[in-house]
């Protein structure tokens, strides 16, 4: 089984560059099989959740044709009606499965899609893209673990989500922007990968107005044509290298970057003390020679603090000087890293939706397990900032969202290894003393 093992108390310094947007590709690569033309997408992160929606395309018959390690051809052209089900073990595991029921319904009108999995992060229902596409005018069942959604046709219509979700907003963009007339999305996420979407979707002839603000208007056409993408920088691998700065009082600049998508975090890394330069398509945090303050977070939708950045802040404010409090306020389950990082010396307190934090001076290396992908991803930066060593279990879902995560460390400084046996986890302890 694959872990990592790491020896920590060093400052991580130097550049980073940052891949596409994870959540961005999930979405557009669904999106790519709604023309029967053909979609070159570029920036895509080699990523575990991609390299699964990729199969799942394959899988109802779509091609996919991997031009190199971040670029990818997709045509939808040889998908028929009839065979618009995705189903699958390893579909099971994705969250994201779910855009394909967008995609497929708004250019077949049909699609029978596996209930969802994903990271086990609180309930997730998917109540408002059940109501969204019934609004659409399709009947939606769920039974024997799959969603169905079926229509004679689509038609515009006027829906408001009851809460600001992130996949409904683009689910329901998808299949209205195939439908006949006009629809208004209210109260709309507005994060930075809803209009990657709508821009992915405009570019393939599509007629979306307004992502990124509350309301999206969509005009819908009859059907889309080819088109060449980038995916947009990947907002919470940025955030994740920043906070790897300040947990281990580097010095890290992130490239390839939007810093506008970064300005929460960095407004928050600034408040504890770190000093951050924004550039045009970088920003650097640095955070040495300092003890870092405690500050109050709570998690909201975009523009807000991003639930996904949540963990990584914590484990920083878990070295900070003085009391932190965290609100999660978008998914109940997100605290699960605590037990781990408590081992490791930390000191947090949880009470429903909040974790009190009283700063510790360091942390000491334990051997951990990942609960989920971003936690996961804390719980290594947190090994990079103990003293001895840590290993972490469970990296499949790290590796769920980060390409390379080990080597992207190891440029910066870390010592940190991938192995895959007791022998090499030795020889890693023998090498690195
Ligand atoms: C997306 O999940 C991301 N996943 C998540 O990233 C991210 O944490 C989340 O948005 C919030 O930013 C992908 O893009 C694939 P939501 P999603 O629908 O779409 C409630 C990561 O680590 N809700 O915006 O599932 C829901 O329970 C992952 O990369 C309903 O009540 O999130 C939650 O409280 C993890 N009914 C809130 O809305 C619904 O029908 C936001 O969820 C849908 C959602």
């Amino acid at each position: 089984m694959e872990q990592y093992v790491m020896k920590g108390g060093r400052p991580l310094c130097g550049e980073v560059v940052i891949g596409g947007a994870k959540n961005a590709s999930l979405g557009v690569l669904a999106a790519a099989v709604m023309t029967d033309g053909e979609c070159l997408i570029e920036n895509m992160p080699d990523v575990r959740d991609t390299n699964v929606m990729l199969q799942a395309i394959e899988g109802i018959g779509g091609v996919v044709e991997r031009i190199d390690e971040h670029t990818v051809k997709i045509s939808g052209r040889s998908i028929c009606r009839e065979n618009t089900v995705v189903d699958g073990e390893y579909i099971r595991k994705i969250r994201a499965s779910y855009y394909l029921l967008g995609a497929l319904l708004g250019k077949y009108k049909r699609a029978i899609v596996a209930l969802p999995g994903g990271c086990d992060i609180g309930s997730r229902p998917i109540d408002q893209h059940i109501k969204g596409f019934t609004a659409l005018g399709a009947k939606v069942d769920i039974g024997h673990g799959m969603i169905t959604a079926v229509a004679e046709n689509l038609h515009g219509a006027h829906i408001y989500m009851d809460v600001v979700s992130v996949g409904a907003t683009i689910n329901v963009m998808m299949a209205a922007a195939l439908a006949d007339g006009n629809t208004i999305i209210e109260n709309a996420a507005k994060e930075p990968h809803i209009v990657d979407v709508a821009n992915f979707l405009n570019s393939m002839g599509a007629n979306i107005k307004g992502a990124g603000t509350d309301v999206i208007r969509i005009r819908g056409v009859e059907q889309f044509h080819d088109s060449e993408y980038a995916i947009i920088p990947d907002q919470i691998e940025a955030g994740t290298f920043m906070a790897a700065a300040a947990a281990t009082g580097g010095d890290i600049t992130v490239k390839n970057v939007i810093p506008k998508h970064l300005e929460a975090i960095s407004a928050k890394l600034a408040e504890m003390g770190c000093t951050i330069h924004e550039y045009d398509d970088s920003v650097r945090v640095d955070a040495r020679n300092r003890r870092l303050t405690s500050t109050q977070i709570k998690t909201l939708p975009y523009p807000g603090f991003p639930t996904d950045m949540q963990p990584q802040m914590a484990i920083t404010l878990a070295l900070a000087e003085g009391t932190s409090v965290i609100t999660e306020s978008i998914f109940e389950n997100r605290f699960k890293y605590v037990d781990e990082l408590t081992r490791m010396g930390a000191k947090i307190q949880v009470e429903g939706n909040t974790a009190i934090i009283t700063g510790v001076e360091k942390y000491t290396g334990a051997d951990i397990v990942a609960p989920d992908l971003r936690a996961g991803a804390a719980l290594v930066i947190a090994g990079l900032a103990a003293e001895g060593y840590t290993t972490v279990d469970s990296i499949q879902y790290i590796q769920r969202g980060y390409e390379r995560f080990e080597e992207k460390l190891q440029a910066l400084g870390a010592n940190i290894s991938l192995v895959d046996s007791d022998r090499s986890l030795q020889k890693f302890k023998l090498q690195v003393v």
